[in-house]
């Protein structure tokens, strides 16, 4: 197994607080598809191919999202050392197969926002249990819309009444098509309940879905919920979007996701992802058109919740690839 090393001039118990921070960011089933290559002046970030997740990702789409979305906690961590974070997305021949490698720029002290960003690192979880029924204000929208411009995304707002009704109806369609999919179920089956470093355990699953939920949630097998007790009548429902389509766009757009999650955090609000409709293909296309052509990355649903227990992380010496061998 590799070693933490030094890197970009920062101690080696520095650099293994920096990845840890990084990989506390949210994947699909809490895979961690991330792997860490330590080269002296820079950080590589690579993909895990092996924890993809072919049937429910089939184009390592998601996977990517997580990498950026882990790309960015590396940002804010570096941020927190008082370093601006030089970062090059699909770095090429530099580093073959890397997602991104991140330089030390030059000093820039830590402002109060990003300190806040930094704080919500480890706090911030996946909520999939039942929000208050509190609506979520007016301006602390805008704040996540404007978290998403800040990477270069885009955060589509579902306000009205017969749009919500189509996307949950895409959901539902969704959810039914992925659970006739033997292949999705397996890989929800694999990383449900009690492992040691990944994957949901129960006290993070949240509440058993029922069929009178409007929104469908993945099932990850949680307790069976109070009778009587229902989801909130009205969650806030956004589609973070990209531009374009691409491993570009989607390492772009898994860090606006952080940012936007992060930012809610801040803002005491709780997040959990409906992606099956944007996993099953047909759908994701039908829910392109009904955007007008942006990309759907992915779909949250956004309110006031209640604590939930962290899910489990990969310790960092897991993460690291060796160092490249110097070829002859
Ligand atoms: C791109 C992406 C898609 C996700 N889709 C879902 C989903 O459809 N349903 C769900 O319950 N969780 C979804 N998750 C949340 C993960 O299960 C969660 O991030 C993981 O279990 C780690 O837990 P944490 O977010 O609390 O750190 C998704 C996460 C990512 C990054």
């Amino acid at each position: 197994m590799a070693e933490v090393t030094e890197t970009l001039g920062l101690a080696r118990e520095d650099v293994r607080d920096l990845l840890h921070t990084a990989s506390l960011a949210p994947s699909v089933h809490n895979t961690q598809p991330w792997r860490f290559r330590l080269a002296g002046d820079r950080i590589e970030l690579h993909p895990d191919l092996d924890r993809r997740l072919p049937a429910t990702d089939p184009d390592d789409r998601e996977l990517r999202l997580a990498c950026g979305a882990a790309l960015f906690n590396l940002r804010l961590a570096l941020r927190a050392h008082g370093i601006r974070p030089l970062v090059t997305l699909l770095p090429g021949s530099e580093a073959p197969g890397a997602l991104a490698t991140v330089r030390r720029g030059g000093a820039l002290p830590l402002d109060e926002d990003t300190r806040q960003l930094v704080a919500a690192v480890p706090v911030r979880r996946s909520n999939r249990k039942p929000f208050r029924d509190v609506p979520v204000p007016v301006e602390h929208r805008q704040a996540l819309v404007r978290a998403a411009e800040r990477e270069r995304s885009w955060l589509h707002v579902v306000d009205h009444r017969e749009e919500r009704a189509r996307l949950q109806s895409l959901v539902a369609r969704a959810h039914r098509v992925q659970a006739a999919d033997a292949g999705v179920r397996a890989e929800l089956a694999a990383f449900t309940g009690a492992r040691t470093d990944d994957g949901v355990p129960p006290a993070s699953a949240g509440v058993r879905p029922a069929p009178q939920d409007e929104w469908a949630l993945r099932d990850f097998q949680a307790a069976d919920r109070r009778p009587g007790k229902d989801y909130e009548s009205d969650p806030l429902i956004v589609v973070l979007c990209s531009y374009y389509d691409g491993p570009l766009a989607e390492v772009q757009t898994g860090q606006a996701l952080q940012r936007v999650l992060l930012t809610a955090t801040t803002l005491g609000l709780s997040a959990s992802f409906l992606s099956q409709a944007i996993e099953v293909r047909a759908v994701r296309d039908e829910l392109r058109r009904s955007l007008g052509g942006v990309v759907p990355q992915a779909v949250l649903r956004i309110g006031f919740g209640t604590p939930v227990a962290p899910t489990p992380r990969r310790a960092v010496e897991r993460l690291l690839l060796a160092e490249q061998p110097v070829s002859a």
